[in-house]
């Protein structure tokens, strides 16, 4: 059986793979180009694809043969998993093992930009440093403030877990209540307009859907205090970047802090960029050393279920697996 791998990942994961199977890898350090992929996908039984390989309906169609997509990524807003599922491949993914690390990220996020880290570092080594002086770089304080989670699922709790060693109240909204977890972790519900009005951070940890997608925007920025900070480790997409932009020259919020941006990469000399009071990282919410050889094992492993007829560990459409004799 042919796999398709679009990256070298990290760890000895793909060792298996290559034992097992004929395996077509994209060595190069940029993304593959769609035709090289519709081309050798074409006699595919598995893909091993990154979130940002945009797996479309002509791209599935291309893999005449393909069985399985494993997403090396908890979202999966980049495949097309309404035709995949019509054609009977299974998708899946790997929550849940960045978790942790992409909430660690999401408070690293608010810190820094509450405490101007990045502005702090720049004045040190660029010599501008005069010594101690009782207004340099003031920030805003963290401890005791409140946090609005947007999305309260895996990573929204445990952002949500970390604020309590903060002092911090902790609201969140999401589509659907959870008694359950305000009673576990002590969060409250809020309406969005609510959470935007009430909260000193906004932690947006939502994954990207029709719902979600520009969910904030003009409107939604203009209700938050100008003394609030936006974080965003759920997708760029989710916030109107032009809005954002706007939000941030005319201080309308303070800051922000993205993991994410709406498109990635930012081109050099994007505002978001440029604006001292953004704080933009690449994509890097699942960047450790740990995590990524996890998620590695486990989207090799998830696709060799699929492959030999077993249920994976997680799946996005498990309607698909009667046709796989999973
Ligand atoms: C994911 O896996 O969806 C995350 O965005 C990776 O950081």
């Amino acid at each position: 059986m042919k796999i398709v791998v679009t990256r070298k990942l990290p760890g000895k994961a793909l060792n298996t793979l290559f034992e097992k199977y004929d395996v077509y890898l994209w060595e190069k350090d940029v993304s593959i180009p769609k035709e090289v992929l519709m081309k050798e996908i074409e006699a595919a039984s598995g893909l091993l694809c990154l979130l940002n390989d945009r797996i479309d309906r002509e791209v599935i169609d291309a893999g005449k043969n393909l069985k399985v997509i494993s997403n090396y990524a908890a979202g999966f807003d980049n495949i097309d998993v309404e035709h995949a599922t019509e054609r009977g491949i299974a998708v899946t993914n790997v929550p849940g093992v960045l978790t942790e690390t992409t909430a660690d990220l999401a408070f690293a996020l608010m810190l820094a930009a509450a405490r101007r880290i990045v502005e702090g570092v720049k004045v040190a080594r660029e010599g501008s440093w005069n010594g101690w002086a009782p207004e340099l770089l003031l920030g805003m304080d963290v401890c005791c403030k409140t946090l609005g989670i947007i999305g309260l699922g895996r990573i929204g709790s445990a952002v949500a877990r970390r604020a309590e060693g903060f002092s911090m109240k902790v609201l969140y909204y999401s589509r659907k209540r959870k008694p359950d977890l305000e009673r576990e972790i002590g969060v409250e519900y809020r309406d969005l307009h609510d959470l935007l009005k009430e909260s000193d951070f906004v932690v947006i940890t939502a994954s990207l859907t029709p719902e979600s997608e520009g969910m904030i925007g003009e409107n939604e920025l203009r209700m938050m205090k100008p003394s609030a900070i936006l974080v965003n480790v759920g997708r760029g997409k989710i916030v109107k970047t032009d809005a954002l932009v706007k939000a941030l020259k005319e201080k309308w919020i303070w800051a922000a802090a993205l993991d994410v941006t709406d498109p990635e990469p930012l081109s050099k000399g994007h505002p978001l960029l440029e604006m001292e009071n953004a704080l933009v990282v690449p994509h890097i919410g699942s960047a450790s050393f740990q995590t990524r050889e996890k998620m590695a094992e486990i989207a090799v492993k998830n696709l060799i279920d699929v492959l030999e007829g077993r249920k994976p560990q997680y799946i996005v459409n498990p309607e698909v697996l009667g046709d796989i004799g999973g």
